[in-house]
């Protein structure tokens, strides 16, 4: 099957982190595709890898394809000036507009707080990152593609990275949660009417992914991961391949065209999170 996305334009927003730099590969090649091997010769996609502070994770990868598969392009894409300054870096970009944004950058905040001992500069700046940050980035995306031939719109696509907690929460972590309800719902519904209107055969879909294994590995997490797999039929969290599998797959006009506004939970069959032992429920 031709996922026909050789040569699409693909700005992939936190690609310097874990489950971005799978992705950008899995673009580039379709190498991480292992267990669908007929699919591989069919990526090739052009990938604008976006980083804020960390450009090393990305040199192997610019290494390995050069400038005319993939370049970076720095942001801290809750600055409006920085996001304004990559698009209009994009505007006469060899690679054509961007045709699919994957808005993947994300920041978790490590240490649990719950909400009665949340500080208001922690909330405001946890909704900068996760949730203003993909407003400016979507808002710019959407007005260059307004610019594009029709040709190159037939492949309008966003998809955005949430979580499982955005539908199930997470204790200590409601600022996180709540910036990932907000765009599993009220902006993937609205904008998935609105991109239309510019390209008519847009798309927009949201990926909410249960926690990667890496997650188990650090002290802060392994409570939370216990809890998580708990609820899980498949017994197993999601790995990066399983992430950006969907991504791809999604992001594909050719084997997607039709999935719009829809939430792909990579959760396992996930039910939510173990809050009670036996004896907690007799205890008061
Ligand atoms: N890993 C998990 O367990 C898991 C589970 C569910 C959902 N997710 C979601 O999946 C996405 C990717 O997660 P990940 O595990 O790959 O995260 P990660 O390894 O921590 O990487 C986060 C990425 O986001 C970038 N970033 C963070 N804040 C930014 C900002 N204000 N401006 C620009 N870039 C910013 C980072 O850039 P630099 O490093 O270059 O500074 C990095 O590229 C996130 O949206 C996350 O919420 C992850």
């Amino acid at each position: 099957m031709d996922l026909q996305l050789i040569g699409v334009h693909v700005l992939l927003t936190g690609a310097s982190g874990s489950i971005g730099l799978v992705t950008a590969r899995l673009f580039l090649t379709g190498e991480t595709l292992l267990i669908f091997p007929i699919w591989l010769k069919e990526c090739g996609a052009n990938v604008t890898a976006h980083y804020n502070n960390t450009v090393v994770t990305l040199e192997p990868l610019h290494r390995e394809f050069g400038h005319t598969r993939i370049q970076t392009a720095q942001a801290n894409l809750s600055r409006e000036d920085d996001v304004l300054r990559i698009f209009h870096t994009l505007k006469d970009d060899p690679f054509g507009p961007v045709q699919v944004l994957i808005a993947n950058h994300g920041w978790h905040p490590k240490p649990e707080v719950p909400i009665a001992e949340m500080s208001l500069t922690q909330w405001e700046s946890t909704f900068a990152s996760n949730i203003t940050s993909v407003f400016l980035v979507v808002r710019e995306y959407l007005k260059q593609l307004a610019y594009a031939t029709d040709e190159q719109k037939d492949k309008a696509f966003i998809v955005i990275l949430g979580s499982t907690v955005g539908k199930y929460g997470e204790i200590g972590h409601a600022d996180y949660s709540a910036t990932k309800s907000a765009m599993m719902y009220g902006s993937t519904m609205s904008l998935k009417n609105e991109i239309v209107k510019i390209a008519p055969r847009g798309r927009v879909n949201f990926i909410a992914p249960v926690l990667t294994p890496a997650a188990e590995h650090s002290p802060q997490r392994s409570e939370a991961f216990h809890r998580a797999l708990a609820t899980i039929p498949l017994k197993r969290v999601a790995t990066l391949e399983d992430i950006a599998s969907q991504v791809v797959f999604v992001a594909s006009t050719a084997v997607s065209g039709h999935v719009s506004g829809q939430v792909i939970m990579v959760d396992g069959g996930m039910e939510g999170r173990l809050l009670n032992q036996p004896e907690d429920i007799t205890r008061r």
